[in-house]
């Protein structure tokens, strides 16, 4: 198969905010406890973090990390998770039905983030909490001092502000599993009411307004528009999620399942303009897709897990060789669209259908859907080139997909052109001919694949590397142009820069 793909300089979806490669860490299953703190494992550092967990995270350059919910966030009080640990309550979280030890709050998590090389997004409860205690939360985190919250932390051992910029007003409100969900009626007024007190303590911080839990719901679109209208002068971003699975095994439609986020990304840009209309504003509202990710696998265990424990296993789907290429065209989707969505959380970071596994005592594990985020961290910081494409496609449940799912970014401090790209045939090669003419000097100067015979090969704590990227041999350029070939079903990263 043949396709081709010109990148013009000029031609540009602008800046990707480096926030795209966020990810989400939460109160529920493993991702915390044994997660990302194990205080007696061997690598535990002076607070009880695993530094093998630390050194994976880093690796994937993670900008920012939402916590501590999710679901969780709904019933949350955060002044649990802060102070002496011996005064802290163990409380039933309702969300997800276990035992939550509040060993691990605000005051250790922000800290975590600092080790990690990230900062947090933190949720704050608009379910069984609102408005005062959101103000709250800014007061304790960001206050200098002088004030109750602030003197709170300070007291706690704190004297420097956390300095916390990204807030999220609550999480999925619309969804009746939700600990106090609301009507769109009822979230406008809170979250702005919220919003206004958060922004009055602290003038400095960015809010983002729940969107709907996805696109299926059944108020899409109108909690939207309901939302905002209520909020759109206090909050800067709108949230959107979405999961997505391979669970009738129809592959071909699996790996076109990034046409539906990028059908839902422009429908919640149409919403927003719409609003934009109604209140004759200057303002635009950005997106925060602050959750997005295969899960699927492991739904049907975690429904057999008796509830009221501490930590256990839940949600801990182990990624195909097939899921990461689903990962690979959905994070070229979000790059495409970094003219407005420009923070992304790849929901969880770890244990917790995560790029990151732990075994409780033992080694940390990088799954299959590690390397497309590693790759598009490491290369797609830069200028987002629209690209012109001309490929062949076929039929699948969300119309017609291209068999090539690409984009280039242009990093030009670095002199480094990416091209990222995923070739959805499950059969043949895919000719991919790039016209580099407006990048004159650039040739190829690195390439790797990820590939696998079986599409449903995982990694696994004994063979963390069934599933690895693999150099390439570089392909010739002639005429400014250069035609190497995709494999079928792989994803591909190809880097051309002066050499
Ligand atoms: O990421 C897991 C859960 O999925 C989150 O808690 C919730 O917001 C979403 O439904």
């Amino acid at each position: 198969m043949k396709a081709e793909l010109t990148l013009m300089g000029s031609f540009s979806a602008g800046d990707a905010d480096p926030r795209l490669f966020g990810s989400f860490i939460e109160h529920i299953g493993r991702a915390v406890y044994t997660g990302i703190y194990e205080p007696g494992h061997p690598t535990a550092d002076d607070c009880g973090f695993r530094k093998d967990v630390l050194a994976l995270v880093k690796r994937l350059n993670v900008p920012i990390v939402r916590y501590p919910g999710g679901n969780f966030v709904s019933g949350y009080q955060w002044e649990d998770g802060t102070g002496p640990r011996e005064l802290r309550p163990r409380r039933a979280d309702l969300a997800w039905q276990t035992i939550e030890t509040n060993e691990v709050g605000i005051d250790e998590f922000q800290e975590w983030a600092k080790r990690a090389g990230s900062e947090v997004m933190m949720a704050v409860n608009l379910g069984t909490r609102g408005p005062v205690e959101a103000r709250d939360l800014v007061e304790y985190c960001n206050f200098r001092g002088g004030t109750q919250q602030s003197d709170r932390r300070i007291r706690n051992g704190f004297r420097e502000p956390f300095g916390i910029r990204t807030w999220c007003l609550g999480n999925e409100m619309d969804g009746p599993w939700q600990i106090c969900a609301k009507t769109a009626e009822e979230y406008g007024r809170a979250a702005c009411e919220a919003a206004k007190m958060m922004k009055w303590a602290d003038p400095s911080i960015e809010l983002v307004a729940c969107g709907s839990s996805y696109a299926g719901m059944p108020t899409f679109g109108k909690w939207e528009t309901t939302v905002l209208e209520h909020t759109y002068d206090h909050i800067d971003y709108l949230s959107l999620h979405s999961y997505y699975g391979n669970r009738d095994g129809n592959t071909k439609d699996f790996l076109a399942c990034s046409l539906d986020m990028d059908q839902f990304i422009r429908s919640v840009e149409a919403a927003a303009d719409y609003v934009k209309a109604l209140k004759r504003s200057k303002k635009t509202i950005m997106l925060s897709f602050d959750e997005w990710n295969v899960w699927f696998h492991s739904v049907e265990a975690t429904a057999k897990i008796k509830p009221w424990s501490v930590a256990p296993p839940q949600n801990e789907d182990i990624y195909t060789f097939e899921d990461a290429l689903v990962v690979g065209c959905l994070l070229i989707t979000l790059l495409r669209h970094a003219d407005r969505v420009k923070i992304a959380c790849l929901a969880q970071l770890v244990n917790v259908i995560a790029p990151i596994m732990t075994e409780p005592g033992g080694r940390a594990w990088a799954q299959t859907i590690f390397y497309p985020f590693l790759d598009a961290s490491r290369y797609g910081r830069g200028r987002v080139l629209s690209p012109a494409l001309s490929c062949p496609t076929y039929e699948s449940r969300y119309g017609d997909a291209p068999y090539v799912e690409t984009v280039g970014v242009w990093n030009e401090e670095r002199e480094e052109l990416a091209i990222l790209a995923v070739n959805r045939s499950l059969s043949e090669d895919v000719e991919l001919s790039v016209d580099l003419r407006d990048f004159p000097g650039y040739l190829p100067k690195h390439r790797h694949v990820l590939s696998a015979d079986d599409l449903k090969l995982t990694n696994t704590a004994d063979r963390p590397e069934n599933v690895f990227p693999k150099e390439l041999p570089l392909p010739a350029v002639e005429d400014g142009k250069t035609t190497p070939v995709l494999p079928p079903h792989s994803w591909n990263v190809i880097i051309f820069g002066r050499r």
